[in-house]
């Protein structure tokens, strides 16, 4: 048996424009929903402020200043061997209001040049289209992804930056962990999927499949386009695949995790197939639910099914059918419990590395398309040591464990993966938190929750552990 991966696997790391690049008003940027969005802590919710208010943090204003820093930064994941990198372009650098007719110049300038000092390197940029921010104009005045003009204002700044980059950027995804925001109940998660805050509307649950209808078309149409402009491009979709087990065999927990995992299954159903699901049908038909569709809307879907699924996997939950549920706030599954028999994280999230080759296995069996990891990691506080080192040996060992369960899903069960990008691989901005704290990286950025700091760089032990990870193929873990 062949035990290699393949030659062309995708080594790289992951971040996303506004938890790393700062610079929120240079170069003609416009407003974004997360510029207004303040830092916050573990058990300490961020706060969406409308405006900017006096005497808050605002901690995506600065992030790790990448966005003058990027050359450095670029040299130093060349060092570590990266063949890929991903992050996203932050929509109000293009469009700083998102509906103006003509896209900012000097925004695309700034992803031009980031993008040939990658290719310089050897480095492929895998870019997604949406993470997690958006023009705030477009909430403002429209309500965010309620209206479907914003949908069309998404399509042509997707078509901006696809023809523009088509030639510099292969691999496009089109909206970051769409499902986030199935866990309507979190604020964070519908204003930051789609400037939406679901509880505060009439009806959240409808509302929340109303904006999805509007993505899933938007995500189709992208797609479709893509593919017009240059057939080369891959474009996929991405999921946050947070597995729910069964809490126990009784046959009630086996089909209350059935039930529960269409909570992901869903999105990648109406991506990778073109079109909705009876159960998703049958659950708008109990709840009265009404979805606004245009004619034409399913033919737009049925032609336009990504090429692959980016997936993050951080971590898996279980579920079961009795009993009080007493589950973390991410798993968004009422009746969620704690898994005893895996370890958690300080910030509650499940340890879980067999839960990857599962979950590989789950989507490769349901969809046979390729997948691509585009998030994997471990966030903690790191801590200097006498030397001013970091010896991150506990992120070693999370990502070990997790990449000797990706080549086995490869290797022995044949799942066609594309490629691995831990999550933060230059310390950044915590989505969820808002901290500096949260750390992922191979590399330290000298910034703290306080503000202060540098903004210096330095190699963690864990830079020179993933440095032969990569030039091994993943053969030295
Ligand atoms: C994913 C997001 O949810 O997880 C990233 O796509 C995020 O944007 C990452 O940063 C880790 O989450 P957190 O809250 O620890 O930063």
């Amino acid at each position: 048996m062949n035990n290699a991966l393949p030659k062309e696997f995708l080594w790289g790391g992951a971040v996303a424009a506004h938890q790393v690049e700062g610079g929120w008003d240079q170069g003609g940027k416009g407003l974004s929903i997360v510029d207004v969005l303040t830092s916050g802590a573990h058990g300490v919710e961020r706060v969406i402020t409308d405006q900017i208010e006096e005497g808050r943090r605002y901690a995506n204003h600065e992030a790790v200043d990448f966005y003058h820093r990027y050359r450095d930064d670029i040299a130093l994941f060349a060092e570590m061997g990266f063949k890929c990198f991903r992050t996203s372009i932050a929509w109000s650098r293009i469009f700083p209001q998102g509906d103006e007719a003509e896209p900012n110049e000097a925004g695309l300038r700034f992803y031009d040049d980031m993008f040939d000092e990658l290719l310089r390197h050897g480095i492929e940029p895998v870019i997604t289209l949406s993470h997690f921010e958006m023009p705030n104009h477009l909430v403002t005045q429209y309500g965010g992804w309620k209206s479907r003009t914003v949908l069309d204002c998404f399509v042509r700044f997707s078509e901006v930056v696809l023809r523009r980059y088509q030639h510099k950027v292969k691999y496009w995804m089109t909206f970051n962990e769409i499902n986030n925001q199935r866990n309507w109940k979190v604020p964070l998660f519908g204003y930051c999927c789609s400037g939406v805050i679901y509880n505060q509307e009439p009806n959240p649950e409808e509302c929340m499949y109303q904006v999805l209808h509007h993505q899933f078309v938007a995500s189709a149409k992208v797609v479709s386009l893509g593919h017009e402009i240059n057939p080369d491009l891959q474009i996929g979709c991405m999921l946050a695949m947070v597995p729910l087990y069964p809490y126990s065999c009784h046959p009630d927990d086996v089909m209350y995790a059935e039930i529960a995992m269409r909570e992901r299954f869903l999105f990648g159903d109406v991506h990778m197939r073109g079109h909705y699901p009876a159960y998703i049908r049958k659950e708008w038909q109990r709840k009265g639910y009404q979805i606004v569709m245009e004619a034409g809307d399913e033919a737009i879907l049925r032609a336009g099914c990504a090429d692959y699924i980016g997936l993050s996997y951080y971590m898996s939950n279980a579920v079961r059918a009795h009993g009080a549920g007493t589950g973390t706030a991410l798993s968004g599954f009422e009746g969620s419990v704690p898994n005893p028999h895996v370890q958690a994280s300080e910030w509650g999230w499940q340890i879980d590395p067999v839960g990857l080759r599962y979950t590989l296995n789950l989507l490769y069996g349901r969809y046979e398309k390729p997948l691509f990891i585009v998030e994997n990691g471990f966030g903690a506080r790191d801590q200097k040591d006498e030397r001013g080192e970091i010896d991150d040996d506990y992120r070693i060992a999370y990502l070990r464990a997790h990449i000797e369960q990706m080549k086995l899903a490869i290797v022995e069960d044949g799942v066609d993966v594309m490629g691995y990008t831990p999550w933060g691989c230059l310390d950044c901005v915590s989505f969820t938190t808002g901290e500096y704290s949260k750390r992922y990286g191979f590399i330290h950025v000298d910034k703290n929750d306080d503000g202060s700091g540098s903004f210096a760089r330095s190699k963690k032990r864990s830079f020179d552990w993933y440095r032969q990870v990569i030039a091994s193929n993943g053969e030295t873990l």
